[in-house]
């Protein structure tokens, strides 16, 4: 049995043996109590260890850190924090743990320094709570989309086409790069295992567009490499994206598809990760004790996920966006680092958070972008001059997910290739479905890890993924 068994069942006065790491020791001469724990729940059962049932080097050789297997009775506690409690009869030390020497110590250790011995931070109760609810959270995904009657598809990691434009790439080749002949500058990639230049994807759009247009509605869930020198809080090298594709959708409905999946994901979670949640919402707000009140978030961190899901989400255009941001305070107080002028600016991220976490104060949509800024792909309006696109932001995370309705004129797509400097050559199997029985379709990625931030309330992109890869970084 789990520890999470065990707790949920209320299973009392039988003999169980569990496997755990000891997070906690303390006692008299008589007897030890020890916190195990076993990566099942936030929650630790409390072993009851009689000296007189055990020698003396058993006892000593149980430290923080060891592993520990043991055979004894679950009781009713007698003591306060916990409803059920072990008595162990018999203890075998699958793993000692020098607690001189063991990184861990019963205390609060920084995030920082656990991004260092990230080969055992899964043992804190911070970074197994954020993997049960990362876990929570896929699981939660493929169950909305199934239920939804989606397929899951699973579209290549390694591709030929670097056209997406989603970002720089990173090349994967078995060229040996100490003696690679280069004639003209260029690099005769016949010879190289693909027979021509392959990079690691930067999204599968474009090839779950291909197969929504024979199945109809489909999604990926897939890691997706982005080789950017960006190294902030939310950037990683590389993450995961879920992105759904939908024969016959608009954007309207894509944009109701995106709100329904991401209310949905974060409703599974308040149901089933209560244990983490709550644990994860002190720590929050422990957190914040250090900050400036007007750096604290207003709500805590389960008040905030059932406001999400309780209220429906700002939808905006792009040009009541820069209207808006135009004439605020921090634009006409040249407070912004990039001031705002007008139609055609990109907005960064200053711009972003104060259209949600100032002015709407909750998830905000953003709708058709200008064509400019946004890439080949999207659907252009009829004002020839924005296109179909949607970016959902949120608070304290900035944009969760960017979508589109895609082109799916052939004449359009083309002219628009052509633009924007798109090799229509490498790309003739995503013309061809456009020649060939083209329907109206839309989609959208989410950044897996930054919804797991915000689930978490984590503040780093770093510390929801089990190892992170961000520039000069690849370390376990
Ligand atoms: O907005 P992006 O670049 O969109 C696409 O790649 C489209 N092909 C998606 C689609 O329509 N199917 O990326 C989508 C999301 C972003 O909104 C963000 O949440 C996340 O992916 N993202 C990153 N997450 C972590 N680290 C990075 N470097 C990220 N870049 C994007
Ligand atoms: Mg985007």
């Amino acid at each position: 049995m789990t520890i999470n068994e065990i707790i949920k069942s209320n299973t009392l006065d039988q003999k169980i043996t569990i496997g755990g790491w000891v997070k906690n020791k303390r006692g008299s001469k008589n007897v030890t109590f020890i916190s195990l724990n076993d990566g099942s729940t936030i929650n630790n059962l409390q072993i009851i260890i009689e000296a007189k049932t055990f020698e003396d080097q058993i006892i000593k050789n149980i430290t923080v850190g060891s592993c520990l297997s043991i055979a004894g009775l679950l009781v009713s506690s007698k003591g306060s924090g916990q409803l059920i409690e072990m008595i162990a009869k018999k203890i075998t030390i699958l793993g000692l743990s020098d607690s001189e020497k063991y990184p861990l110590q019963p205390k609060k250790h920084s995030l920082d320094f656990l991004r260092e011995k990230a080969h055992l931070r899964f043992r804190t109760n911070t970074f197994s709570a954020v993997f049960r609810i990362r876990h929570a959270l896929s699981y939660a995904t493929h169950k909305f989309f199934h239920e939804k009657g989606f397929f899951n598809i699973h579209t290549p990691i390694i591709t030929s086409a670097d056209a997406e434009g989603a970002g720089e790439m990173f090349q994967v080749t078995t060229l040996d790069l100490s003696k690679l002949g280069v004639k003209n500058n260029t690099v005769d990639y016949t010879k190289d295992f693909f027979g021509n230049k392959t990079s690691l994807t930067v999204s599968g759009q474009l090839e779950a567009e291909l197969a929504a247009l024979g199945l109809g509605k489909v999604y990926t869930f897939g890691p997706t490499f982005r080789a950017e020198n960006s190294n902030t809080s939310r950037h990683l090298s590389e993450f995961w994206m879920i992105e759904p594709e939908v024969a016959f959708a608009d954007l309207n409905q894509n944009i109701a598809l995106a709100e329904e999946f991401l209310k949905y994901c974060i409703k599974f979670c308040l149901k089933n990760n209560v244990d983490d949640l709550t644990f994860l919402d002190k720590r929050m707000y422990e957190e914040e004790k250090s900050l400036k009140t007007e750096l604290r978030s207003e709500m805590g961190l389960i008040e905030r996920l059932k406001f999400v899901v309780e209220n429906n989400f700002e939808k905006i255009t792009y040009r009541n966006a820069i209207k808006i941001l135009k004439d605020s305070k921090p634009n006409k107080k040249k407070k912004f680092n990039h001031i705002i002028n007008g139609f055609g600016d990109d907005l960064q991220s200053e711009h972003e958070r104060y259209l949600v976490e100032k002015k709407y104060k909750k998830p905000v949509v953003i709708t058709n972008y200008p064509k400019s800024i946004k890439a080949f792909y999207m659907r252009v309006n009829d004002d020839n001059e924005t296109v179909g696109a949607m970016d959902i932001l949120f608070p304290s995370i900035g944009e969760i997910i960017g979508g589109s309705q895609r082109e799916e004129r052939i004449d359009v797509l083309s002219k628009r290739m052509d633009e924007m400097k798109v090799c229509k050559d490498e790309l003739w199997w995503y013309l061809e479905t456009r020649k060939f029985g083209s329907c109206p379709h839309s989609g959208f990625g989410l950044g897996f890890e930054r919804l797991v931030m915000y689930v978490s309330g984590m503040k780093n992109i770093r510390d929801v993924i089990p190892f992170p890869r961000t520039p000069q970084n690849a370390s376990f």
